[in-house]
């Protein structure tokens, strides 16, 4: 089976260094590549089999710098089907903002949108993140494992 694919958007390095926690979290078994988003030409997801996207927002809602590439293909990639690609989305936010976890929303939406099917629902976190997201990582891990 292909690797799980982990890829992060982030500007201060916040989502950056949870996709590598994540990824040590799931790896063993499981197979596991994590990837800075804007080294990673967005076509790649087309040979995907299970993604998991770990981003921030910033601006007025916007992706990182690093992952707007990866946005505008997923919301423009008219003939993109992703019906083959299982995914899930953890989001790393504030409320403080208007557009909480907006990034995490959009690609969320934009991956739907395109056939993939979500293997639990997304999580949005604010600044402590640190204690939102093992349990839903641990229910990840068992779903990523049930479907080996
Ligand atoms: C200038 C600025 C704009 C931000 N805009 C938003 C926003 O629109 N929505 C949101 O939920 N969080 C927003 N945030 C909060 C960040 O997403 C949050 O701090 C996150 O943990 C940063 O993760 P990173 O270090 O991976 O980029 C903003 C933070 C800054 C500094």
């Amino acid at each position: 089976m292909k690797p799980v694919f982990i890829l992060w958007g982030s500007q201060t390095g916040n989502a950056q260094n949870l996709a590598h926690t994540i990824g040590e979290a799931l790896a063993g078994e499981l197979s596991v590549e994590v990837h800075d988003m804007g080294s990673l030409d967005p076509e790649e997801i087309r040979g995907m089999e299970r993604l998991l996207i770990v981003t921030s927002t910033y601006g007025d809602g916007e992706p990182p710098d690093n992952a707007s590439e990866w946005m505008s293909f997923l919301k423009f990639g008219e003939e993109l089907n992703l019906s083959h690609l299982q995914f899930a989305v953890i989001a790393l936010g504030d409320p403080y903002y208007p557009h909480f976890c907006q990034a995490g929303k959009d690609f969320d939406e934009f991956l739907r949108q395109k056939g993939a099917r979500a293997l639990l629902p997304r999580l949005d976190c604010d600044r402590y993140y640190e204690e939102q997201y093992p349990e839903w990582v641990r229910e990840l891990k068992s779903l990523l494992q049930t479907s080996l």
